[in-house]
């Protein structure tokens, strides 16, 4: 309210050359009253409907420019409505001050209607909707410019949105929405994205040390951060490189107001993360994945945590991040064999839900951002679904129990993204065990594994000491576990009373 969304919009519409609209007049020619009647004779929840359904009518891109009233986008769910793909969303703010100055003498806002103290009731409004403010990017302060200023900066962040959109993807969690940029080179925008998005503040680059020199001190430099490192290593995903960087944070004067950037593979982004969800209960995060893996699967989703000495991820939590900035140039500096890794999730994510994405998944291995952005989308969709994993969430474990099983017996001499490949072929073998998928489909997915360079056989781990190992996993309960399987590619559904005469016809056909 009083930020100068009218008068700001009407002079971008006609500098773009596109026809304006005023939700709050909208309603008021529609109902045929002026909004203070509104309120007068129905009440605030009649004018919000009217705001929904308008919503609702502008929720695919149609060539406008809408000015909504303040509390527009707060309810009934209205701003997932209006962020339909395509439709770009700017904030304009104020400070307190400049709203009181405008707001002065205002006569048609039953919300502002000359209250005794009006530092409070602005302040009150906005601490209403700041849940829902925050969860606008990208935003403008107006306080002491000229409108014309103000329409010329939105129009310029407006085009910057307009072609971030052809890499953007966009996940609506339940306490925020956020992007995951993925392009050639996006690293260099940064600083300008996190401008735009309004996450310019005090920033540490954590990054490790085999990252250091390759991308870690030149972004630091870019984003003006300080710059910290934590060895490289599973081993290091640990409570202790937790408690090194609380201290390194304090060091560093990282406030709850500051950022933390996490550039690094999964082992980096799963410590990170967790250590930004709980310094100071919670500082802002940006996750830069440069691996494969943490690029498709773990920087997607807001799973953070480390390792305890009794097992993997056994302490952690949810924390969404502010953005994710995914520059596939990285991918040049990244081994093949953690590239082969990635690609084994990439797979996953295609069997799960986009079968045609599997006639071109080697592309990702040379950088086309294109196809890596849909092999990320289907893991976006399912954490939009179950944002905590609740339920659809797991099958995206397709493949694992037998990965896990394979890496426990090798002595974890297997790599994770090894052992997912063959477990994906497991799957098929045991969705056609179980009737669900034909012989030519499991054929493609051992062809299209093998085709990437990843193992589809098990030789030398025994049907009896894989079935020991996937029996004392800890989601095995009595006697059983749940497997994901495909009911054809592109249908995962969770079985549960799989026998273990199954598992072990699986098993063996996995042998050379
Ligand atoms: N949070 C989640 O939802 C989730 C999901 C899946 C996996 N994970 C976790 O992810 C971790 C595995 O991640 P990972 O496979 O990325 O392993 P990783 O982080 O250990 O990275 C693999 C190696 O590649 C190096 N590296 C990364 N990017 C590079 C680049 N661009 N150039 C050169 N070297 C590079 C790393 O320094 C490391 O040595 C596991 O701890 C796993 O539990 C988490």
């Amino acid at each position: 309210m009083g930020v100068g969304k009218t008068t700001v919009g009407k002079l971008v519409a006609r500098k773009l050359g596109r026809q304006f609209i005023d939700t709050d007049k909208l309603i008021e020619q529609r109902a045929g009253l002026s909004i203070p009647e509104i309120f007068k004779q129905h009440g605030e929840w009649f004018f919000r409907a009217y705001e929904t359904s308008i919503c609702e009518e502008f929720s695919k891109p149609q060539n406008l420019v809408i000015a909504t009233g303040g509390g527009a986008l707060v309810h009934n769910n209205n701003l997932e409505r209006i962020t339909g793909e395509g439709n770009i969303v700017l904030r304009l703010g104020a400070s307190v001050q400049a709203v009181i100055d405008r707001l002065a003498g205002a006569e048609n806002r039953p919300l502002f209607n000359n209250p005794a103290n009006p530092r409070e009731a602005v302040l009150k409004l906005f601490e209403k909707r700041r849940i829902a403010y925050q969860q606008l990017r990208t935003r403008i302060d107006t306080t002491d410019r000229t409108p014309e200023d103000v329409a010329d900066e939105v129009i310029r962040l407006f085009e910057r949105e307009v072609a971030r959109n052809s890499y953007r993807l966009l996940v609506k969690s339940p306490v925020s929405h956020y992007s995951i940029l993925v392009n050639a080179g996006v690293m260099n925008e940064l600083p300008q994205i996190l401008d735009d998005y309004g996450l310019k503040a005090h920033t540490a680059v954590v990054t490790n040390e085999t990252l250091r020199p390759l991308y870690g001190e030149q972004l630091a430099n870019l984003l003006d951060a300080v710059l910290i490192t934590i060895p490289d290593g599973e081993i290091y995903k640990s409570l202790a490189t937790v408690e090194q960087l609380y201290h390194d944070f304090i060091n560093a004067r990282l406030d709850r107001s500051s950022l933390v950037v996490a550039l690094g593979g999964g082992v980096l982004g799963d410590t990170v993360g967790y250590a930004a969800a709980t310094y100071l209960r919670g500082v802002r995060l940006v996750q830069v994945p440069t691996s494969l893996l943490a690029m498709v699967d773990s920087s997607v989703g807001g799973k953070v945590g480390v390792d305890l000495p009794e097992g993997k991820n056994l302490v952690g939590a949810f924390k969404q991040p502010e953005l994710v900035a995914i520059d596939t140039h990285v991918l040049e500096s990244l081994p093949d064999v953690e590239i082969r890794c990635g690609l084994a999730e990439a797979i996953k994510h295609a069997l799960l839900a986009d079968p045609t994405l599997l006639e071109c998944i080697e592309a990702i291995r040379t950088g086309d951002a294109a196809v890596l952005r849909r092999a990320i989308k289907v893991k976006v969709d399912v954490v939009e679904r179950d944002p905590y994993e609740s339920g659809e969430r797991a099958h995206l474990n397709l493949g694992h129990t037998f990965a896990h099983a394979i890496e426990k017996v090798s002595d974890y001499q297997w790599r994770h993204g090894e052992a997912v490949g063959v477990g994906l072929v497991a799957a098929a073998y045991l969705s056609a065990e179980l009737g669900r998928l034909g012989g030519q489909d499991v054929e493609k997915i051992a062809a299209i594994v093998d085709g990437v360079g990843l193992p589809t056989r098990i030789n030398g781990f025994s049907p009896d000491s894989l079935w020991n190992a996937m029996s004392t996993d800890k989601k095995w309960k009595e006697g059983r576990t749940n497997f994901v399987v495909l009911d054809g590619i592109g249908s995962p559904t969770i079985v549960e009373d799989v026998t273990r005469d199954q598992v072990f016809r699986v098993l063996e056909q996995l042998q050379a």
